[in-house]
């Protein structure tokens, strides 16, 4: 007989967050915090068993941030489920979603935006300059209202990974940062909920993603100048069916930044968003 897990408490108000946390404050519990914007899969499923082998309570927030999208992308079309989302989240060890609404994490008034540089130049940065700051800014209020002692963030996201590693020292906020290996299907392509967007033909050429990387990476780690090796997998990308390359880029793993000598010399990183379609994905991987 199959047990499902028992439903999962959901807190809308920041006064109900902070009573549960507290509570569990005063019991001395260690918390691990996984933020999302729901539409969950096998991928956050991930990061809730990291969070839980790491913390005695762990805490998701499922929220559709407005301050990282632009105007024109896909706020409106984001996938919402959020009854699927917590049984999902019961299921793997959560044991609470905070899943505010957008007055209750922006109220009419608020005023506050964070602009940051460093490891949000460049790549996303240049094509989605809001990004960074609306993460930040999201990010720094979710770890103040749950003062988890870690967060869980994917490596699928490296650059705001990276981003967040930088705020949250630069911002003293005492909270410890776990990267989480990316989980992928079985072809190799990262688990995203954008992934929900494609075709069964689209779902092909995606698939073929992870490969053109790893190929590309394997042209880098040989010492092959890297202009060639992004022009070559940005070829490899076109003619393997995606419409529009944002970029293929390798960079420094440590702090993404571009190799002065234009050869993988130090530990490195490919990274690259494509569009099939109206979807846009992104992956990335050490080399
Ligand atoms: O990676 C995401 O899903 C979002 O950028 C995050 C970290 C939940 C902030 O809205």
């Amino acid at each position: 007989m199959m047990h499902s897990a028992p439903p999962l408490p959901i807190v809308r108000s920041v006064a109900d967050l902070r009573a549960q946390i507290g509570e569990w404050r005063r019991q001395g519990l260690r918390i691990g915090f996984v933020p999302t914007m729901g539409a969950l899969h096998d991928g956050h499923m991930g990061l809730i068993r990291e969070a839980a082998s790491r913390a005695d309570r762990v805490v998701a927030s499922v929220f559709v941030n407005p301050t990282q999208f632009a105007p024109h992308e896909d706020l409106g079309r984001y996938p919402r489920q959020e009854a699927e989302d917590a049984a999902m989240l019961a299921g793997a060890g959560c044991h609470l979603l905070f899943a505010p609404d957008v007055e209750t994490m922006y109220p009419p008034g608020a005023a506050t935006t964070i602009a940051m540089a460093g490891p949000a130049l460049g790549l996303e940065g240049d094509f989605r300059p809001q990004m960074f700051g609306g993460v930040a800014l999201v990010v720094t209020k979710l770890f103040n209202l749950i003062q988890p002692d870690l967060a869980i963030f994917g490596e699928k996201d490296f650059q705001q990974l990276m981003v967040v590693r930088r705020f949250t020292a630069d911002l003293d906020l005492p909270v410890e940062i776990v990267a989480s290996p990316t989980e992928r299907d079985g072809w190799g392509l990262a688990l995203s909920s954008r992934n929900a967007y494609l075709s069964p033909e689209q779902l092909e050429i995606a698939r073929r993603l992870n490969g053109v990387l790893a190929e590309a990476g394997v042209a880098a780690a040989s010492g092959r100048p890297l202009p060639g090796v992004e022009k070559d997998a940005y070829a490899a990308l076109l003619k393997t069916g995606f419409d529009r390359i944002d970029y293929v880029a390798v960079r420094r793993a440590e702090d993404l930044a571009v190799f002065r000598n234009q050869v993988a010399d130090a530990p490195a990183r490919i990274l690259a968003a494509a569009w099939i379609g109206k979807t846009r994905l992104i992956d990335n991987m050490a080399i």
